[in-house]
């Protein structure tokens, strides 16, 4: 069945592009002016520039998140594995407003060499980041951040998001 139109003030038509997409999830990891550490699932986070690296993160306003970055100019990008569903899930469905994210799920942690917030540990990319530059952009912002510090594990594998389900890597699909 082929959709399309312009109907984007309807919330279901923007729901039905949206399960269009198919992305990996990092998990943001930010401290408030306390040090106080917070934890969330964003899939709208990505590289951008091989040199210098740069990543951006979309991030809405609305969240305790947001702030985080916004006052202390930095924060951690944990890009999930596979084996990480559950904290995506756990650090994307609460928010710090009420709950105590950290400790309905064990999130291993690891500290930055440069930033204050903690990254997290079995993940298949970590990424130390510097914000660079904030654009507001719709109903989200944009920060673009220089990567500092990275670390990889090059046995892991991604954990894809696609509708508001998490599925493993699938086969390779021949170019030819
Ligand atoms: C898989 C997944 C991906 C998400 N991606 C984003 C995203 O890209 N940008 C965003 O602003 N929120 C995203 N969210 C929503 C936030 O993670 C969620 O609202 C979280 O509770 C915010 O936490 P906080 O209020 O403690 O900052 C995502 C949620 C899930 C479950």
């Amino acid at each position: 069945m082929t959709i399309e139109g312009n109907e984007f003030t309807d919330r279901e038509f923007r729901r039905g592009v949206w399960r269009q997409t198919a992305t990996t999830v990092a998990l943001i990891t930010a401290v408030n002016e306390d040090g106080q550490a917070n934890v969330m699932a964003c899939e709208w986070a990505m590289m951008v520039s091989h040199s210098p690296m740069h990543f951006v993160v979309s991030v809405g306003p609305h969240h305790v998140t947001f702030p985080m970055i916004e006052q202390s100019g930095e924060f951690g990008l944990s890009f999930c594995s596979d084996q990480q569903a559950n904290l995506s899930h756990i650090s994307g469905s609460f928010s710090m407003r009420d709950t105590d994210k950290w400790s309905l799920a064990a999130f291993p942690t690891y500290p930055g060499k440069f930033i204050r917030p903690p990254l997290i540990e079995g993940s298949l990319l970590n990424v130390e980041c510097k914000v660079i530059s904030t654009q507001p952009l719709g109903d989200h912002t944009v920060f673009t951040a220089e990567a500092l510090w990275v670390k990889y594990d090059a046995d892991t594998s991604p954990l894809i998001y696609h509708a508001g389900k998490y599925f493993h890597l699938g086969e390779q699909v021949p170019k030819e």
